[in-house]
């Protein structure tokens, strides 16, 4: 199911909801139930950070920030290097002015899975009033707007990406395998999850990764209510994604590397192609 990206975005903003259950076996959110134990639990990956110096942006970057109104020239660009798995960096963008630093970025990008980073092309930042984020599951952006500084914020981003493999006319939470899992189960994880298909998908791998990591989900309002979902994100996912560790296989690479006051017409014309941004949900209780 795809919507175009202003659309998304509305939809967000004015709260409407697909319901796609009646239950949530967490009416308050993941927020409470997931991002403390994550942060106990977890350690960022040691990374190095270097800050570009010279006038370029990726092109990926300068397009995500020119559609904010956001002038390429008030932002910075870094090279995130991470000590195990790629030895390629990250290239990640903020606005100056975002109230998210590079550091407290590098850092909860560090907490997730290296298979889960893999999918991931540029991590980038811009300040708002409160925290929303999307995910450009085409081709691999995760941008936060606002004070983004927990990590199921981070994972359910990145989890659209899982859910895209950027391709997302292919997405898992459209296959009749997530339906099925969906139809057998009495509710999902929360309002967000409740918006529809894609970003139920996007919690419930919230939901896995804090299993893999503690080994047990937060208790729901109603035990096993969502487990076909979450059990088919197990199933499917877990090897190749959620679990820690590994080699360095199949990273997105970079964008084509631009000049931030000029035009390169055909680069940011091959940003624009058929973009598709799965997320435009307002992360109310960060
Ligand atoms: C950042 O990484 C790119 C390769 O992706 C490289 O060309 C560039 O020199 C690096 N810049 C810095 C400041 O390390």
């Amino acid at each position: 199911m795809l919507f175009s990206s202003t659309l998304l975005i509305l939809l967000g903003i004015a709260g409407v909801q697909a319901d796609l259950k009646n239950k949530l076996a967490y009416p308050n959110g993941l927020h409470e139930k997931v991002d403390a134990g994550i942060l106990e639990h977890t350690n960022p990956e040691q990374h190095n950070i270097k800050k570009w110096n010279n006038d370029l942006i990726p092109s990926g970057c300068k397009v995500r920030f020119t559609e904010l109104g956001i002038d390429p020239k008030d932002t910075e660009v870094y090279n995130i290097t991470y000590a195990h798995g790629c030895l390629q960096s990250w290239i990640f963008c903020r606005a100056k002015n975002s109230p998210v630093d590079i550091k407290t970025m590098a850092s909860l990008f560090g907490r997730l899975p290296l298979h889960m980073r893999a999918l991931v092309r540029h991590p980038i930042s811009v300040p708002d009033d409160s925290c929303s984020a999307l995910a450009y599951t085409d081709r691999g952006d995760i941008l936060f707007k606002g004070n983004c500084k927990t990590p199921s914020v981070w994972i359910h981003e990145t989890g659209h990406q899982m859910d895209a493999m950027l391709k997302p006319s292919d997405a898992e939470s459209g296959s009749q395998a997530w339906k099925t899992a969906l139809s057998k189960d009495s509710c999902v994880p929360d309002s967000y999850a409740n918006v529809n298909a894609i970003e139920d998908f996007a919690q419930v791998t919230v939901i896995a990764l804090f299993k893999v990591i503690r080994g047990f989900i937060p208790k729901p309002s109603d035990p096993g209510c969502f487990n076909n979902q979450l059990n088919r994100i197990l199933d499917k996912y877990r090897a190749k994604y959620l679990i820690y560790g590994g080699i360095c296989e199949g990273k997105v690479p970079p964008s084509r590397f631009v000049k931030k006051d000029a035009q390169d017409r055909l680069a940011l014309e091959e940003e624009d192609r058929n973009k598709v941004v799965a997320c435009g949900v307002k992360f109310a209780d960060e």
